[in-house]
């Protein structure tokens, strides 16, 4: 009895139909597709090495890489036609392979498996995602460096626990943000110089191999090397999006009514269906929630992983979905994010006016400090002077001379220089610091930091 499945690229050894529901359960072509591109180029590369290896001839080989040329056609051109059979991109390109240039096709996969394949064509597609992410990331940390040089001078809270805690530069709220992004760019630089290890040298080395048949061995590696890179991927996402996360949450919070420290433009607001005077941050909401998102995508697979036994399990078909949704999801929010940075308007006035004098509590510490305190008694001596404001119902800056003398003899009239939030935040100018002198250090650092990164390779 002629096979049913003889038409399968592994049906030789199979008599029986495979049930409908199973071959739409196996079949990863709806979404392998996305790597098109990399598995033909992943072919010509092949086909090159097969011919060194004397397993096709010249003429084979230009019979090859013509055909496959016709399917990358096809393909760039939305043409490419996918027939019931076509499992996964790998059979679907070598069907229509065959189709174009018949016999020869066939010894195109001497020496391979999709198993290979689909590790090859991974990177190759990983290798793209990172350079396009990566560009992504460096185009919003220079918008953040650009927005903190022009509004170095706007001072506003600093929060703890989002209580008011000390006056700092809005410059220097933006740029503790883009230095968790500027780390997230280096390792993703770090996962891309692993991707870049082509595993065409690995195939390359079955070919050359092939009379003593190492390739178990060889695949060993190629595939435990595969889905590290590809959860490490997911893990930077993870990292990635929550720094982000992090970022909107600030910002959805400060764009409230009660903050009324930022607006956000139209372009990245919407408004309510029943409340017409309402606009919603979505934009900084919806960036907000992708963490989640792409950290499930993260916990699934490694779910996926656990427990698996070494080199190609089917299971692993599973990461497609995985990486794609979380390189998209991940393009879509750096791109949103930059627009939210840039376009969004700050309300100076409004910074400022919550700034209020308790938030210079630790400068009065500090101010018996330089008179020669111990900071552990200076901070209890300014502690009991809020408590004096507090009782009073006035600022701490309201407090006499004297009452503050009640305190500490070391209290004087020159007492008054630390009532200045400008003075204050200028005290802070270690590196890292809030004075205007350490965030022009931070943006000249940025500055000559994202030229580097353009010019890596
Ligand atoms: N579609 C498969 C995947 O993405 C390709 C490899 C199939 N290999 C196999 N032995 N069935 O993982």
């Amino acid at each position: 009895m002629a096979s049913s499945e003889g038409n399968k690229l592994w049906g030789g050894r199979f008599v029986g139909n495979t049930d409908p529901i199973m071959e739409k359960f196996n079949a990863s072509i709806a979404y392998d597709q996305r790597m098109w591109e990399a598995d033909i180029k992943g072919s010509k590369a092949y086909v090159k090495a097969l011919q060194k290896a004397g397993l096709v001839t010249q003429n084979e080989m230009e019979q090859i890489l013509t055909g496959l040329d016709k399917v990358f056609d096809e393909w760039s051109k939305g043409e490419f036609k996918i027939k019931p059979g076509d499992e996964d991109i790998h059979t679907a390109n070598e069907r229509r392979l065959k189709e174009f240039i018949g016999d020869p096709a066939g010894k195109l996969h001497t020496g391979r498996s999709r198993n290979d394949q689909v590790a090859t064509d991974m990177r190759l597609w990983l290798r793209d995602a990172i350079n396009t992410l990566k560009e992504l990331a460096l185009q919003l940390i220079s918008t953040m460096v650009e927005r903190a040089a022009v509004e170095i001078e706007i001072l506003c809270p600093g929060y703890t626990h989002m209580q008011r805690a000390q006056p700092i530069r809005w410059s220097h709220w933006i740029l503790s943000h883009a230095v968790a992004l500027s780390r997230d760019v280096e390792r993703l630089e770090d996962i891309r110089k692993h991707v870049n290890v082509m595993p065409l040298g690995r195939l390359f080395l079955c070919i050359y191999n092939f009379k003593r048949i190492l390739y178990g061995l060889l695949r060993l590696n190629l595939f435990n090397q595969k889905y590290n890179k590809n959860t490490e991927f997911l893990f930077w996402a993870s990292m990635c999006l929550t720094h982000l996360s992090k970022m909107a949450e600030d910002l959805i919070l400060y764009s409230t009514k009660e903050f009324s420290f930022i607006t956000l433009t139209d372009a990245y607001s919407t408004g309510s269906s029943l409340m017409p005077q309402k606009k919603n941050a979505d934009s900084l909401e919806l960036i907000r929630s992708k963490a989640g998102r792409v950290f499930g995508r993260c916990a699934g697979f490694l779910m996926t992983l656990k427990g698996l036994p070494s080199t190609y399990n089917k299971d692993l078909q599973e990461d497609k979905e995985a990486m794609f949704d979380t390189y998209d999801t991940v393009h879509a929010v750096l791109q949103v994010a930059t627009g939210v940075i840039s376009t969004l308007m700050v309300n100076q006035p409004a910074m400022e006016r919550a700034l209020s004098p308790d938030m210079l509590a630790t400068d009065l510490a500090y101010h018996l400090v330089r008179k020669g305190m111990p900071f552990r008694e200076a901070h209890s001596c300014a502690g009991k002077a809020v408590y004096i404001a507090e009782s009073k119902n006035i600022h701490l800056s309201q407090i006499t001379v004297e009452d503050l003398q009640t305190v500490s003899p070391l209290f004087d009239k020159d007492v008054s220089s630390v009532w200045d939030y400008n003075r204050s935040v200028e005290q802070y100018s270690a590196p890292g610091g809030t004075a205007r002198s350490s965030v022009t250090a931070q943006i000249e650092h940025f500055r000559t930091w994202l030229q580097a990164q353009k010019q890596k390779p």
